[in-house]
Parts: C-alpha cells; sequence; structure tokens
C-alpha cells in the first residue's frame, strides 16, 4: 500500500556543499532541483499529500545571508514552477509563519496558491517558517478564545477538535516521515500529526537524495 502523506525533512545541504569546498548556498541550489524531481517522481506515483520542511521557524537563527539567500530561492522557485504544478495537476499550499516572510515571497506564494487551486492531483504542501510547538500554541489561543466566548464548551474539545484548529487541518497526518543526512529527529516538524507515521531515516544528504531513494523509502513502508 502507497502511503497517502508522505513528509519529507529535506536536510543536509550545508554539509553537501561543504564536502565539495562550496558555500551553502551551493548546496541549497541542489536541493531545491532536488525538491522538484521528489515533487513530479510523488505525484507521478500516485501519492495524495506530500509535505515538504522547507524553512523551520528555528531557521530564522541562521545568519542573515543565507536567510536571505534561502528566501530568494524560495520566491524563484515559486515563480518558475508555477506553471509546471498547474500542468502536473498539483496543488500548491503552505503551513508556518507565513506572515514573517518578505512581502515579495507571501505575493509568491499568494500566485501559486491560487494558480493551482483548481487542480485536482497531489496536494503539495511547503511547510515553511513552520514549527511545531507554535501552530499547537496557536491552536490552543483560538480553543480557549472559543471557550471564553461560550461558543465552545471545555468538554468538546477533543483530538479531533484540536486537528481541526491546527494549519493541517484539511491534510490527513503523515503515515511516511522521511528525513535525510543521518538525523534522527523530528526538529520541530508535525509533532501531533505524527503520533503514528512511520519514520525512514537515511544517511544520504538531501542534495544527493534519488527517486531511486524514494522508492527505497517507499518499499520499506510497505514491508512495515
Ligand atoms: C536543510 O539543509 C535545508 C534547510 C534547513 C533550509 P541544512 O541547511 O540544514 O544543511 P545541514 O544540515 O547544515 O547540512
Ligand atoms: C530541519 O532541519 C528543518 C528543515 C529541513 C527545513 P535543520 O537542519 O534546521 O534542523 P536541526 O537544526 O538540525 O534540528
Ligand atoms: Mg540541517
Amino acid at each position: 500500500m502507497l502511503p497517502k502523506h508522505i513528509a519529507i525533512i529535506m536536510d543536509g545541504n550545508g554539509r553537501w556543499a561543504q564536502l565539495r569546498g562550496r558555500p551553502r548556498t551551493f548546496g541549497h541550489i541542489k536541493g531545491a532541483r532536488v525538491a522538484k524531481k521528489i515533487i513530479t517522481a510523488c505525484a507521478q506515483q500516485g501519492i495524495e499529500n506530500l509535505t515538504l520542511y522547507a524553512f523551520s521557524s528555528e531557521n530564522w537563527l541562521r545568519p542573515v545571508s543565507e536567510v536571505s539567500f534561502l528566501m530568494t530561492l524560495l520566491r524563484r522557485y515559486l515563480k518558475k514552477e508555477a506553471a509546471n504544478l498547474v500542468k502536473e495537476n498539483i496543488q500548491f499550499t503552505v503551513i508556518g509563519e507565513i506572515e514573517k516572510l518578505p512581502s515579495d515571497v507571501i505575493e509568491a506564494i499568494q500566485f501559486v496558491k491560487k494558480s493551482t487551486e483548481q487542480n485536482t492531483g497531489m496536494k503539495l504542501t511547503f511547510a515553511i517558517s513552520y514549527g511545531s510547538r507554535n501552530e499547537i500554541l496557536d491552536a490552543v489561543k483560538k480553543i480557549a478564545a472559543k471557550v471564553k466566548f461560550q461558543e465552545m464548551d471545555i468538554q468538546q474539545i477533543n483530538e479531533d477538535v484540536f486537528s481541526k484548529h491546527l494549519q493541517t487541518k484539511d491534510t490527513p497526518d503523515p503515515d511516511l516521515i522521511i528525513r535525510t543526512s543521518g538525523e534522527n529527529r523530528l526538529s520541530n516538524f508535525l509533532m501531533w500529526q505524527a503520533a503514528y507515521s512511520e519514520f525512514y531515516f537515511t544517511d544520504i544528504l538531501w542534495p544527493d537524495f534519488t527517486e531511486q531513494d524514494l522508492n527505497l523509502a517507499l518499499i520499506d513502508f510497505q514491508k512495515r
């Protein structure tokens, strides 16, 4: 059986570049190309939902030059890929504190969302400026406000209601989470949603990750 939702922590761009004596930015450029390939591969395999961790809330703490490079890369990627996503019938959406992004990136996101909203194929979610703890706190605040204004009773709060207050409310929980680069942690990614996810960790650095590696993860998932 194929997973209905794959979520990927695309890690190792910096180390990949450093191993080649190049700046970290070089790894991010290659990483973006790999993301494009894997998105297409997942759509072709019939995966219904793909979530890619592109930038965490903690990544804001990186050097300003790296953050601004990543923002430029993201904006360029979105502008360049909009037409391809439409062609591939992929619906694009985002989770994370989008309001913290530079305005030109926000505009690019809105443009791609709008361009792909009629698509009926794979749902592609970019987690950008995303942190699971913050997402959970936001849900708590929304629910607390409803209780305060007597729109909800405390007894009504259950797992299902809570999930409906998360940014991922319209997407099923991931059944497979892949992390590259040999790090075996979640790094503030989909903590609530990962309660029953299968984890697949590989030492391969994200810029080296291929469709074959994706297939290995899928085969491993099918064996469990
Ligand atoms: C993942 O690669 C990409 C982002 C977090 C934006 P890293 O930049 O974390 O690369 P490493 O982990 O330092 O090698
Ligand atoms: C997680 O990777 C975030 C993304 C892949 C976008 P990091 O490299 O930022 O995570 P840590 O710092 O190693 O936990
Ligand atoms: Mg990393």
